[in-house]
């Protein structure tokens, strides 16, 4: 999940000096702000300091992360004509810059622990390009899977195919997992999300160099879980809005797991934390395939001495 950020005072003196896309595009701050939570909060796994919105950038669209609303796509796509437009890129060489960040920080962890290497799923690419932005009712994208199915097809399409490449090339430069967020499939329902979604995030997740685990991230989606299962992944995402052992039995118990702590629940006292990590623990029921994560990421104001507890009570209570 998302574990370098703002809550960090590192991160927050790095980001002081330098826009956000700067850190994402210089290898030696992206090593760093990757590399700092993993010995910080003693976590079992990094996760590369990257945006999924990066992939959209060169598509000639205008991103921008402005100060305080969160990330801005300038020139958003409305129609097939918009959707034609997009530009054509090299996901090799327009985002080397990721890869190159990659390499670095493999061997900075020096195989202590994993990177994992991330995209966004083109459900949620795609809402933030026709939306602009995040959305409380995302009317733009379901008026255009709605309204021009056939223009909906083809943006899907090409994301679904630079996302995969994208993936690939992290992969081809150490990622050893990948996770895909599909952070807003939550407002689908499960028709749409069948008919509109899923054939392209499997489109995605087959195309994957085989040997790498894959993450399926998503939020809000218990009502929807056998589906997300059936778009693919070898572990999927469970939010704090299911217990861990129902979400597991609707996915199936031949698949594993990641969640499902609420973030918010790091604003409580240090032995509640331990109290909500030991019922997760509880319902994970000692079986094989469970990775203790937040449902969603650390949050700014967030303590950082009260993700250290949580991390600490993780590896107390699940010790063998
Ligand atoms: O450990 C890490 O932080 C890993 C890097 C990471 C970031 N974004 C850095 C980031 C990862 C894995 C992401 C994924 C991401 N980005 C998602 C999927 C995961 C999720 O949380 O649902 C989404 C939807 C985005 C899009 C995005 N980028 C949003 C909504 C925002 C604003 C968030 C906010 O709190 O303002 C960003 C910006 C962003 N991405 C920040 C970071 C550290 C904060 C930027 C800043 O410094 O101002």
């Amino acid at each position: 999940m998302r574990q370098a950020g703002r809550y960090m005072e590192e991160y927050r003196k790095l980001r002081a000096q330098y826009g956000f896309l700067d850190l994402c595009k210089k290898p030696d701050l992206a090593t760093e702000i990757t590399v700092t939570p993993v010995q910080r909060l003693g976590v079992d796994a990094a996760i590369l300091f990257a945006d999924i919105l990066l992939i959209l950038e060169p598509m000639g669209v205008g991103l921008e992360y402005s100060k305080g609303d969160g990330p801005v796509i300038h020139r958003p796509v409305r129609s097939g004509k918009d959707i034609d437009g997009l530009k054509e890129f090299d996901v090799e060489r327009e985002l080397a810059f990721v890869y190159e960040a990659v390499r670095k920080i493999c061997k900075e962890l020096k195989n202590k622990v994993p990177l994992i290497g991330f995209a966004g799923a083109p459900f949620t690419l795609a809402s933030y390009l026709i939306e602009g932005s995040g959305s409380r009712n995302y009317i733009h994208t379901k008026r255009l899977f709605y309204g021009a199915p056939e223009a909906w097809k083809r943006l899907m399409e090409r994301l679904a195919k630079v996302i995969g490449e994208y993936l690939n090339c992290q992969i081809a430069a150490g990622a050893e997992v990948v996770q895909i967020f599909d952070s807003w499939a939550g407002c689908l329902t499960p028709f749409d999300y069948q008919q509109f979604v899923q054939p392209y995030t499997k489109t995605v997740i087959d195309a994957l160099m085989p040997g790498t685990p894959v993450i399926h991230f998503s939020t809000s989606t218990a009502g929807i879980l056998k589906h997300i299962r059936a778009a693919g992944g070898d572990v999927i995402g469970l939010d704090w809005r299911v217990n861990l052992d129902e979400g597991w039995a609707a996915v199936g118990h031949d698949v594993a797991v990641q969640g499902n702590l609420d973030p918010v629940a790091l604003f409580a006292p240090p032995r509640e934390i331990k109290s909500r990590v030991g019922e997760i623990l509880r319902r994970a029921a000692g079986r094989p395939g469970h990775i203790f994560n937040l449902g969603h990421g650390v949050l700014p104001e967030t303590p950082v001495d009260h993700v250290v507890a949580m991390v600490d009570a993780v590896h107390e209570l699940s010790a063998r």
